[in-house]
């Protein structure tokens, strides 16, 4: 496996693998890898001809300055488990190499930013949406594999590429659960083992909210019975949304749509954490 700091010798390494006509595909991340990072290496793995994944704790995605700094960092233990599941490439850059100069383009993605995510953290999909064009114009990958977990992100990217006619296939592969439902995540890291307990109630939540919809319930009614749930549970919610899963509006009652996401967020003890859950309503 080979490791990049630096730009140019990625691009060189590249290129080189462009001129043997080898398919290039990209898992993007944030470090401190689990289950979760390595079903996407393994999808990518399984569609292309050479695997890159990068690693970079990005600063303008964070609208939170304590978030970023007790953002898990473990660089030695995620290439060990990178060169374990036979990935080849990976591009680890330091802060200076991604961002030399403060950024000055703010992106704007309209009424995809303007609920849940986009809402509870301004400024994030900037971000987002920022460090992905980097790392797509750095790398030009024929194919770029995201995580339906962070499903408004994989629609603020969609935009993304569409807006900006980025030549990539985009892939959503399915969320990575611990046997009790808690959805893998690198803030997991974070919790003690009493809020560890606490936040299964995420997917519990979820998984009711999916039964009442089901049901036909008023949607109003499940969101606020779900954010009190959560509450009784523990948790401190910011968020229980129901929307239509491919515009990720919220949905009004007797909506026409038939793929649903419910979404949630909320706080277990220092940590935020997010989930979701698809469903299919005739
Ligand atoms: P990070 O949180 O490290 O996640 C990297 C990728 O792994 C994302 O596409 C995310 O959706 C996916 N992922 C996380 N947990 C998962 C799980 N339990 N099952 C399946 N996939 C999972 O998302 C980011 O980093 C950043 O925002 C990034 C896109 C790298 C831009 O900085």
């Amino acid at each position: 496996m080979e490791v990049f700091n630096q730009i140019e010798p990625i691009q060189e390494y590249l290129q080189t693998q462009r001129f043997k006509h080898r398919s290039i595909g990209l898992v993007p991340t944030m470090g401190a890898l689990h289950k979760g990072h390595v079903s996407l290496l393994n999808a990518c793995k399984r569609d292309n001809d050479i695997s890159v994944c990068s690693i970079f704790v990005n600063p303008t995605q964070f609208n939170n300055q304590e978030d970023l700094a007790a953002y898990p960092r473990q660089w030695e233990q995620d290439l060990a488990i990178l060169e374990q599941e036979g990935c080849d490439a990976v591009f680890l850059p330091e802060e200076n190499e991604m961002y030399r100069d403060n950024p000055r383009i703010r992106l704007n993605f309209g009424e995809l930013e303007e609920v849940m995510e986009g809402k509870f953290r301004p400024g994030h999909f900037n971000g987002v949406g920022l460090v992905v064009s980097k790392l797509f114009h750095i790398l030009s990958p024929d194919r770029a594999y995201f995580g339906q977990k962070d499903l408004q992100q994989f629609a603020i990217i969609r935009q993304l590429v569409t807006d900006m006619s980025f030549q990539v296939d985009l892939m959503c592969e399915p969320i990575i659960r611990e046997e009790d439902g808690l959805a893998m995540s690198s803030r997991n890291t974070r919790l003690n083992p009493q809020e560890r307990q606490t936040a299964t109630a995420l997917y519990a939540a979820l998984k009711r909210g999916a039964s009442a919809v089901l049901e036909g319930k008023n949607l109003d009614e499940i969101r606020r019975d779900n954010m009190q749930w959560l509450e009784d549970h523990g948790i401190v919610p910011e968020y229980f949304e129901i929307v239509d899963a491919e515009t990720l509006t919220p949905l009004m009652n007797h909506f026409e749509r038939k793929s649903v996401a419910l979404c949630v967020a909320g706080n277990v003890g220092p940590v935020r954490l997010i989930d979701n859950i698809l469903i299919e309503k005739e």
